[in-house]
């Protein structure tokens, strides 16, 4: 029989879940997340560690550290701060956190080792230090539309070569170990939260496909536009995926129930998420 669990494309909570299983949060109270981005990750931590800790969330974009603060506020969330921090240099002093964090950082930046350097610096000796990161591209498949499906794979793989262009790597979870390893971190665990969206998976409620068919359907700002068109998407090809998934989304929209008989699937890039103990 199938469980009657509600599953949501919720990364955040995933990530928190599994975080919550790798750590002993009982021994955590100061925690730092550098590019928290809008802070889902940051306000779950502090809901982990609770009344006795607190959670600080650094960001270079002052926008989404204003839409983190917003949620932590409407989301009733006192012990987490938003501030602007870089993580190629942080200002924070050596070893003051107990835990230090970041999710799809590194895979949006050329000075990988110099940000790793930096989370431990400011990890306390035996604290620990989580990194989440991507290791592969995004699939889905659409069995009535190979079309669709086809943009959907040159989308992602002009993605990844685009930022290949730029000196950042995509797949950069793969080479988290052998950094930590090199640094000196022990006791290194291994998880990953890859998250499958079969839109007939009745565990789905139909707001979340949704809000999964609006994300798809979303228009790609200017700078991801330029650079997956680096990647060798052209701009005809981005309008028509585009196009094809504003109909995915109206169609849903008029006859939501449908979607229950349809074999459409895709699955995110596995984020592979690594904890290891800065040494005593
Ligand atoms: C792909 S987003 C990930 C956001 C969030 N951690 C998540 O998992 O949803 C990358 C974030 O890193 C931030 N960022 C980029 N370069 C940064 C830097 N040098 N220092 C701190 N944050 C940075 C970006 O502003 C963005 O919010």
């Amino acid at each position: 029989m199938i469980r009657e669990r509600r599953i949501t494309s919720d990364k955040s909570a995933e990530l928190a879940q599994v975080l919550e299983s790798l750590i002993d949060f009982s021994q955590v109270t100061q925690v730092v997340e550098v590019g928290c981005g809008r802070g889902r990750l940051a306000i779950r931590m502090a809901g982990l560690v609770g009344g006795r800790g607190h959670v600080l969330g650094l960001d270079t974009s002052k926008e989404v550290l204003g839409l983190a603060a917003r949620e932590a506020r409407a989301e009733r969330v006192s012990n987490v701060t938003f501030d602007l921090g870089d993580a190629r240099s942080l200002r924070l002093p050596d070893g003051g956190a107990d835990l230090v964090v970041c999710s799809s950082l590194l895979c949006s930046l050329k000075e990988v080792e110099t940000v790793v350097r930096e989370m431990l610096r400011i990890t306390r000796k035996g604290g620990v230090v989580a990194i989440a990161e991507p290791a592969g591209e995004q699939s889905c498949r659409d069995p009535d539309s190979r079309r669709f499906t086809y943009l959907s794979a040159k989308l992602n793989s002009a993605f990844v070569r685009g930022w290949k262009r730029r000196g950042v790597d995509q797949h950069v979870g793969l080479k988290v170990p052998e950094i930590l390893l090199r640094l000196g971190v022990k006791d290194i665990a291994a998880e990953a939260v890859c998250q499958v969206f079969l839109m007939s998976d009745l565990r789905r409620t139909l707001e979340d496909v949704e809000g999964q068919l609006r994300t798809e359907s979303s228009r790609l700002p200017a700078p991801t536009l330029a650079l997956v068109g680096r990647g060798g998407m052209t701009r005809k090809e981005v309008e028509q995926h585009h196009a094809m998934a504003r109909r995915k989304l109206a169609d849903f929209m008029s006859s939501p129930e449908e979607i229950r008989g349809s074999g459409y699937v895709r699955v995110t890039s596995p984020l592979l998420v690594f904890a290891g103990r800065v040494p005593e």
